[in-house]
């Protein structure tokens, strides 16, 4: 059994403890001048895509200092990648070369699929955004050995929480030793909604968030680091409708940090698509003045490029040069550890879905080494259910989250378009291996199959109902209004923005006010609201919502999870006074903790109907009308 280190899951928390305990006897032997043998005779090929000092310097000393040899491609342009080789050719003709392979790669996933043609141990150096596992177990040992334990700590983790693989593994482990995690994000890097999930599902555990203002202010008035109570103020996992920030600080707690855990921006990964962000965290010394930082050790995995003033380098809180040199005991310990696994029979700690789906849809994160390379094995994806029912995919190479489109069942040859009611189905068709996943209809219709029926539809308002409803919501809104300066509609794509749009017509014919409508297009992974009418507003500035309150528009809640999307959007857009939530009709059994605060009409419906509200804006009979049908029909999916 080859026992890889792909990600610091693959490592057990006893095991964890044992390579510490390794790489403290490493470092006694070597201060007295010991001549470890533990790797006589074994060779290490280092494989690096992509540039590094400390991880594959360390590494390659590990191994010499261990007995052992190393062959190392260090820079793969002069390698066979240049002529366009496969990692997983160069995998697989590097690992007969030696006994152990250690890969830094620029995508996402690479490391496994390494491993998946790799004859001998992979150990991940470091995979595109995804996760870098030595540098975690370098920086635990480190933190470790300066506080005594773990347990308790409370960690702040600051700077590209988006793109940064070391915070991917540190969270993970942090939040298995039963440290706190605190993430200060900088607008626009926060943490992906995959990690945090993978945290809830796997550690039950959220993070509490801080704003890079609250790290700031520490250097000025402010004489601790304060946080709201947990909910409100989760960035990605937002879900409070009304957030009203003055509210939230005035119930903040005091926290004492233990350490602050600093990144560098991962400007070579950054989109093309312009994406915006906030200014970036630094800190310095005087930022460290302050009292309650007083034993608030200072970590960065390095290179640093900014973040930390070099002032702070002689401090004895700054530890990152002890994190550096962690390198080669901690390395030199994971190395025995990996070499003796060798024929053992092991298992690894986590034990790795092995996936659900055969074949299935593309992952969606561009930065997948499957979107790049062949991928042989099967297993691409598992099934996730979410806390609030929702179901996605999760990409067994680079963990991101993929949306499930369409779903067939592989016996009767039936498709259809995937809805969260539908669970039932999905999840015994992935038991009885009938399940294939679609990325669209046509697809489906291309591998010859058929749509499942649709049940009987029932209108349930026309026009002139769906007219007072409108009305209505206008009323209350405007009812709570006093300002009307400040406040912006924003409507979701598509039939929310009519509606957003129609509000604000009323709102003018009311009281000859122009409010401003902004639209987000949720499905279409919009990261900013775009001015009314949205789509083809691409040039123009996104919509401001700081400090202003927001009225976001939908036309059904269904499960509540667009509206979580939208929500979150709009709290990355800027700070909002306050947001509120409209909808035409709520049905009333959504899955997330999502209330709104205007409804048009209640709406109780069975988890297996579907509530469609048709525009006259959008069909083709120009009437406004709100339909209900079924999505299954039971028989045709048994
Ligand atoms: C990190 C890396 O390469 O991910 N460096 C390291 O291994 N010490 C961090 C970084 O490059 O920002």
């Amino acid at each position: 059994m080859k026992r890889h280190v792909l990600a610091i899951a693959d490592l057990a928390t006893d095991e964890i403890e044992e390579i510490f305990r390794r790489a403290e006897a490493m470092e006694a032997r070597l201060a007295r001048g010991e001549r470890p043998s533990d790797a006589t005779g074994a060779i290490m090929a280092t494989l690096f895509y992509e540039p590094s000092t400390r991880t594959r310097l360390s590494f390659e000393a590990a191994m010499w200092r261990l007995g052992g040899a190393v062959i190392s491609a260090s820079d793969m342009k002069s390698s066979s990648a240049a002529k366009g080789e496969t990692l997983a050719d160069t995998a697989k003709v590097v690992s007969s070369y030696a006994d152990l392979l250690v890969l830094r790669h620029f995508w996402d996933g690479a490391a496994r699929l390494a491993s998946e043609h790799a004859d001998v141990p992979v150990i991940n150096a470091g995979d595109g955004s995804h996760e870098h596992p030595t540098q975690t177990l370098c920086d635990l040992y480190t933190l470790k050995r300066a506080k005594g334990s773990l347990k308790g700590l409370t960690v702040a983790v600051g700077g590209d929480l988006k793109r940064g693989r070391t915070v991917h593994s540190l969270v993970r482990a942090l939040a298995r030793f039963g440290a706190n995690i605190v993430i200060v994000p900088v607008r626009g890097l926060e943490f992906p909604r995959w990690l945090l999930e993978s945290l809830a599902e796997q550690h039950g555990y959220t993070p509490r968030v801080a704003r890079p203002e609250d790290v700031r202010a520490l250097a000025h008035d402010v004489h601790a680091l304060y946080l709201t109570p947990a909910k409100p103020h989760q960035l990605a996992l937002f879900t409070d409708v009304e957030f009203d920030l003055g509210a939230g600080l005035a119930n903040a707690e005091p926290i004492t940090l233990d350490a602050l855990y600093m990144t560098r921006q991962q400007r070579e990964r950054r989109e093309s698509d312009g994406e915006e962000t906030g200014e970036y965290l630094r800190v310095d010394a005087q930022t460290f003045q302050d009292p309650s930082m007083r034993n608030t050790l200072l970590m960065h995995p390095l290179p640093r490029t900014g973040e930390i003033a070099a002032t702070l380098d002689r401090d004895p809180r700054s530890i990152y040069f002890r994190q550096a040199a962690a390198g080669v005991p901690v390395r030199m310990a994971l190395i025995t550890f990996v070499l003796e696994q060798r024929g053992r029979g092991t298992q690894p700690a986590v034990p790795r879905d092995p996936g659900v789906l055969r074949a299935g849809p593309l992952c969606g994160n561009p930065n997948c080494i499957t979107r790049r390379e062949e991928v042989v094995s099967e297993q691409r994806f598992r099934l996730h259910r979410e806390a609030g029912g929702r179901a996605h995919l999760v990409c067994l190479y680079c963990d991101h989250e993929v949306r499930i489109q369409v779903i067939g069942n592989r016996k009767s040859k039936h498709f259809h378009v995937y809805e969260e009611p539908m669970y039932g189905y999905l999840d015994a068709w992935a038991r009885d291996a009938t399940l294939q996943i679609f990325d669209s209809v046509k697809q489906a219709e291309e591998a010859g199959f058929k749509p499942y029926k649709l049940g009987p539809q029932k209108s349930i308002m026309d026009a002139a109902q769906v007219d007072a409803s409108i009305r209505t919501l206008t009323e209350a809104i405007l009812a709570d209004t006093r300002e009307l300066n400040d406040l912006v509609i924003v409507g979701i794509k598509t039939a929310g923005a009519f509606i957003a749009r129609r509000i604000a017509d009323h709102i003018r014919e009311l009281r000859g006010a122009e409010i401003e409508v902004g639209v987000i297009d949720v499905h279409g992974g919009a990261h900013s609201i775009r001015p009314w009418p949205g789509g083809d507003t691409e040039g123009a500035p996104p919509v401001e919502v700081a400090e202003k309150v927001v009225v976001l528009i939908d036309d059904v809640i269904n499960t509540g999870w667009t509206t979580k999307e939208a929500l979150s959007v709009i709290w990355r857009s800027g700070r909002p006074r306050a947001a509120r939530l409209a909808v035409l009709i709520d049905r009333g059994h959504r899955q997330l903790p999502i209330k709104p605060t205007y409804v048009g009409k209640h709406l109780p419906t069975a988890p297996f109907e579907r509530v469609r509200v048709r525009l006259r804006e959008l069909d083709r009979e120009h009437k406004d009308k709100v339909v209900i049908y079924s999505t299954v029909d039971p028989k045709a999916a048994a």
